[in-house]
């Protein structure tokens, strides 16, 4: 089997905020694949980031593609203005909580030509996103309880990730396999083990000196 590419996505979330624009155009120099933005509205989660303005200020720093991914409320009806703030790939949450229908938001982010993620918190069993497999383009399997950057790696969210694998290998059609959270030089190898294959990392990029190295790493270099 021929190693398939890793993808890295720094999650701008640990980012020195007072020179975002430098951070980001750091990270695409360094080597980034993606830029990972993490949006949180204080009501899915227990904390609030950014919006559509500073997504489409770092969608002017770079031509990398920007992953969007919303922990929030009603994405249905945010979907148009992260699109608008040039946004490649959105990914939405299968808990009830987010308070939207999964289905039809997937279609509407497709129907906007952007990719669709799907996401499901540690606490939630791979049988709900089962059903929409066939319907998205990236699978973004959380590794810790979302909300906060810097913490710790579940490995038990492996099994997930595993199974995603097993259903890609049946398939023509291949979904991305993303995992999120506590992702380092270690976890990042587990990961890509058990079959993940796009990486997101915050503090483990941002909170170090050499971002170009830190990249390096987390592809197994
Ligand atoms: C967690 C976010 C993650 C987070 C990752 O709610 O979805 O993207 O920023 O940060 P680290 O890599 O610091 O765990
Ligand atoms: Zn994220």
């Amino acid at each position: 089997m021929t190693p398939q590419k890793i993808i890295v996505a720094p999650s701008i979330l640990a980012a020195d905020f007072s020179k975002l624009a430098d951070e980001v155009r750091a990270t695409e120099q360094a080597g980034a694949d993606w830029i990972h933005c993490d949006i949180m509205d204080g009501h899915f989660v227990d904390n609030i980031s950014f919006g559509p303005a500073i997504v489409d200020l770092v969608h002017k720093q770079t031509k990398l593609p920007l992953d969007v991914h919303l922990m929030i409320e009603h994405a249905d009806h945010y979907v148009p203005r992260f699109v608008e703030a040039g946004a490649d790939s959105i990914t939405v949450h299968v808990e009830p909580e987010a308070k939207h229908d999964v289905e039809k938001t997937l279609r509407q982010i497709g129907e906007d030509g952007c990719r669709a993620g799907l996401s499901l918190n540690p606490a939630t069993p791979f049988e709900s996103v089962e059903p929409f497999l066939d319907k998205i383009d990236i699978l973004l399997v959380m590794t810790v309880h979302p909300g906060f950057g810097g913490q710790s790696f579940r490995a038990d969210q492996m099994e997930k990730v595993k199974r995603a694998a097993e259903w890609n290998k049946a398939r023509e059609r291949k979904i991305d396999i993303e995992v999120d959270g506590g992702i380092n030089a270690e976890t990042a190898r587990l990961s890509i083990q058990n079959g993940a294959n796009v990486l997101v990392a915050g503090t483990s990029i941002f909170h170090t000196k050499d971002y170009r190295e830190a990249i390096a790493e987390l592809r197994g270099k």
